[in-house]
């Protein structure tokens, strides 16, 4: 076991709108009533013994930030409430948490299957670099369950799923591919940025580990850049607390505290995001430019019935296709004056990217059509602004694709 003790926690008695503002801290001798920012590399120990103690593991307590550092504690404590978790460890971005799991579960030769409907950098991640160390991946449809299945190898260690899928909006089943991973003595870990768990907790339908960009909704106003996974196994949990020990892609305390305060807000920001997102995607639905809008909170999304299986929310996120390919998406970008085109999701402001040439812009042309991004494809990361005023932004684009040239 490692030096510092994790409790785990008990079945909280408190729901997770309370979880959100309370979960975690530990008020210091101050009685200060926020949590206090710890930003300091090391810790004092009161003499030697202490020290050796400490770094053989025989008594708990901190030792160095790259490890242990009370305010990323209590971030990491506050998550894994959220995620009915016992244990969650702290990165310093999404991708670092992605790659933490990945070299801390797996060696060389051993083999992943992976949904084809991911985040481009973890393409890229496990392609290029996982890659370079023999660590193969399988890319599969993400709804479909049989080529998950034909996917696994003698192998295969790992199943990776974002839900929903970004910048799709498509659901994958959580249930069962978390028993066609157990049935595999494999393990699921699934990217849960969209949803945060105030509208999904995959480990209450059978995952394993979950993912997180902090970036995104648990900072929830743009400001800083972080990461998690968070598990109920505590074998996970140490073997990904030695390699952030040993390799430290540690989150900084400063991004911790930054995100406690997030994480503070998370719940009611997550109702308000779906609200503005439902609101803008059946504007969406009935305008005559639009062929097609993503987003599971629409009936008419092929998988909706599932997202109200496993989410409470539909999330902030959503897609749409213009006619006109790459010309008619940028023109409809550009024409905004409110929106932000920024390729960060999970603000109070409304973003809006061409997945094809940013988030995505880095994979093949195969790639990219196996992930459904085409060249129309525009994505809106709904944010807290008036409603109104961000149809009306939107509006003047998109009512310009209908006057002839
Ligand atoms: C679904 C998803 N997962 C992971 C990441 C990576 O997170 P970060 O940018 O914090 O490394 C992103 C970033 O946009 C994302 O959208």
């Amino acid at each position: 076991m490692s030096d510092i003790q994790f409790p785990s926690l008990e079945p909280s008695p408190y729901q997770s709108d309370t979880l959100a503002i309370r979960s975690g801290q530990i008020r210091g001798p101050e009685g200060e009533h926020n949590d206090p920012i710890y930003l300091t590399s090391s810790f004092v120990f009161a003499n030697a013994a202490e020290a050796a103690a400490r770094f053989v593991e025989n008594a708990p307590g901190n030792v160095y930030s790259r490890f242990t550092n009370p305010t990323v504690r209590t971030f990491e404590q506050r998550l894994a409430s959220l995620e009915g978790a016992d244990f969650a460890v702290a990165s310093s971005s999404g991708m670092a948490a992605i790659q933490m799991v990945m070299q801390s579960l797996l060696k060389a030769g051993d083999h992943v299957v992976v949904s084809a409907n991911v985040f481009g950098s973890t393409v890229s991640l496990f392609e290029k670099i996982l890659g370079r160390f023999a660590i193969e991946s399988t890319f599969v449809p993400m709804t479909d369950p049989d080529q998950w299945v034909n996917a696994i190898r003698d192998n295969t260690r790992i199943l990776f799923v974002e839900t929903p899928s970004n910048p799709l909006c498509e659901i994958a089943d959580l249930s069962v591919l978390a028993d066609i991973a157990h049935n595999a003595d494999c393990l699921l870990v699934v990217d849960n940025v969209f949803c945060t768990p105030v509208l999904q907790r995959p480990l209450d339908f059978g995952a394993d580990v979950v993912v997180h960009s902090a970036t995104k909704y648990l900072d929830g106003q743009g400001r800083c850049v972080g990461g998690a996974i968070v598990t109920r196994s505590e074998e996970v949990h140490e073997a990904c607390f030695n390699y952030l020990r040993t390799a430290g892609p540690s989150m900084s305390p400063f991004n911790a505290w930054v995100l406690l305060n997030g994480l503070e807000t998370l719940p009611i920001r997550m109702r308000a995001h779906c609200d503005n997102a439902m609101r803008l995607a059946t504007w969406l639905e009935q305008h005559g430019a639009v062929t097609r809008v993503n987003y599971a909170g629409l009936p008419s999304h092929r998988h909706h019935e599932q997202a109200c299986k496993q989410q409470s929310g539909f999330g902030g996120v959503l897609s749409f296709e213009v006619e006109g390919g790459r010309a008619a998406a940028w023109r409809v970008i550009d024409s905004t004056r409110l929106l932000s085109i920024t390729a960060n999701l999970g603000d109070v402001k409304t973003t809006i990217t061409h997945p094809a040439t940013t988030t995505h812009g880095r994979l093949s042309d195969i790639q990219r059509q196996k992930g459904g991004i085409s060249e129309g494809l525009i994505r809106v990361a709904v944010g807290l602004e008036a409603i109104d005023d961000i149809v009306s932004d939107l509006a003047t684009g998109l009512d310009a694709c209908l006057k002839p040239e």
